[in-house]
């Protein structure tokens, strides 16, 4: 055997050796992120849900707290702002949703059909609209403007064109505007 085989059967032993090290590294780096994703699934499995309401999504538009007429936002006694909505193919009710800044503001919504989603540009609420499922978020706007609000679930051909707005106003305007009772929205303003 000539000293250049024997060198070369070394070098060969020594990166044989490496790729060992690095796929056993691989290996256990696998392992551990399939444990990590089965404790958390099963973690969270076992996790009770705080609260979960149903609603019929066929009868949303007949009765209940989703009729048209109740959909948009309200000044509750306590200061409060509730915001009612539905999220259908192609669109969200109402499409323009009027909030004041500064506020508390629950948003409760539904969906009519499918699964759709709302997230408010530049702010963290963001959730699914499950049929048969309420969804609740608190949310407090600082400053006034308007936030675009699109569909992020995607709910079939016209997902692309579903996209609602939210308008945030001044506080004492948005009173002086919830003094005549009703629903408040912002479509076509
Ligand atoms: Cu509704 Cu995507």
């Amino acid at each position: 055997m000539s000293a250049q085989d024997t060198h070369g059967s070394a070098s060969a032993e020594v990166a044989a050796r490496v790729e060992r090290r690095w796929a056993t590294i691989a290996v256990i780096i696998i392992v551990v992120m399939a444990g990590l994703a089965a404790f958390a699934g099963i973690h969270r499995a076992t996790m009770p849900q705080p609260r979960v309401e149903t609603i019929d999504p066929s009868r949303i538009h007949l009765s209940g707290e989703f009729v048209e007429s109740n959909l948009g936002s309200v000044l509750e006694a306590s200061g409060a702002v509730t915001v009612r909505a539905i999220g259908q193919q192609y669109s969200f009710t109402p499409a323009c949703i009027l909030v004041p800044a500064d506020t508390p503001i629950t948003l409760r919504a539904t969906s009519a059909d499918v699964v759709h989603g709302i997230l408010i540009q530049g702010t963290n609420v963001n959730t699914m609209l499950v049929p048969g499922y309420i969804s609740e978020q608190l949310m407090r706007f600082t400053r006034t403007g308007d936030y675009l609000m699109p569909c992020q679930e995607f709910c079939s051909f016209g997902h692309e064109g579903m996209w609602g707005k939210v308008k945030v106003i001044d506080k004492t305007e948005f009173a002086n505007r919830a003094k005549g009772g009703g629903r408040l929205s912002c479509v076509g303003q």
